[in-house]
């Protein structure tokens, strides 16, 4: 089928990018129906402008990092117009609520900068440097009320070489992001995950 993806973002906005090279190599059959940014500086703003992107900035409300309240409902609104059949927060650095969750049941997506349930929240190159780590990676998963604990659906390790800076590893992590996420949204197009049957355990990305 051809999926009907709606994206969240923050910022920068390169997963976004990396979902719109994917439906452009065809990787999977999707649309982009609809980016919403809570920053009216991001980017991805800019990008969805210059591609021909459905892409709008609705006010977050009054809270820095979560979504609550009218806020919250616009949001909830906005996407209930566009029906994706998919969300993607492609980082969306806020804490999405029940009221939203639940709109849109085990339809939400995340992608997460390191090896959950290592390193939920912010931060997570510097704390894998500081502890020592000698791989990182990230993973996708369905978004529940838990920060960055919801079923995890796939992972990429990433090694940690000598030397690494939160710049360099980072870079690292970003450029796997780039195919993991892509990777996930092909199987949900093709039908083949669904949250209820879904394992335990994340599927283990390989790069082809
Ligand atoms: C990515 O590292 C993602 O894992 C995290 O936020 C970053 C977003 O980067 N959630 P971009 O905006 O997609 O470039």
């Amino acid at each position: 089928m051809k999926i009907r993806l709606a994206v969240l973002v923050s910022g920068r906005g390169s997963n976004l990018q990396a979902i719109h090279r994917a439906i452009g190599n065809k990787v999977f059959d999707g649309e982009i129906v609809l980016v919403l940014a809570d920053n009216p500086g991001a980017a991805a703003l800019g990008f969805c402008a210059d591609n021909g992107i459905p892409s709008k900035y609705i006010h977050p409300g009054d809270f820095k990092t979560k979504l609550e309240g009218a806020a919250e409902q616009a949001y909830i609104a906005a996407l209930r117009a566009a029906a994706p059949d998919l969300i993607v927060l492609a980082g969306f650095m806020r804490v999405v609520k029940p009221p939203l969750i639940r709109a849109f049941e085990n339809r939400i997506i995340n992608i997460h900068p390191s090896l959950l349930p290592k390193y939920p929240g912010l931060h997570t190159h510097a704390r894998a440097l500081e502890a020592g780590d000698r791989e990182t990676g990230c993973t996708v998963h369905f978004v529940n009320e838990v920060i960055d604990g919801g079923k995890r659906i796939m992972q990429a390790r990433v090694p940690i070489r000598p030397g690494d800076t939160e710049a360099s590893l980072s870079a690292r992590v970003l450029k796997v992001e780039h195919q993991v996420l892509p990777a996930v949204i092909k199987m949900f197009a093709d039908g083949k995950i669904d949250y209820k049957t879904f394992p335990a355990e994340p599927m283990i990305f390989s790069a082809k």
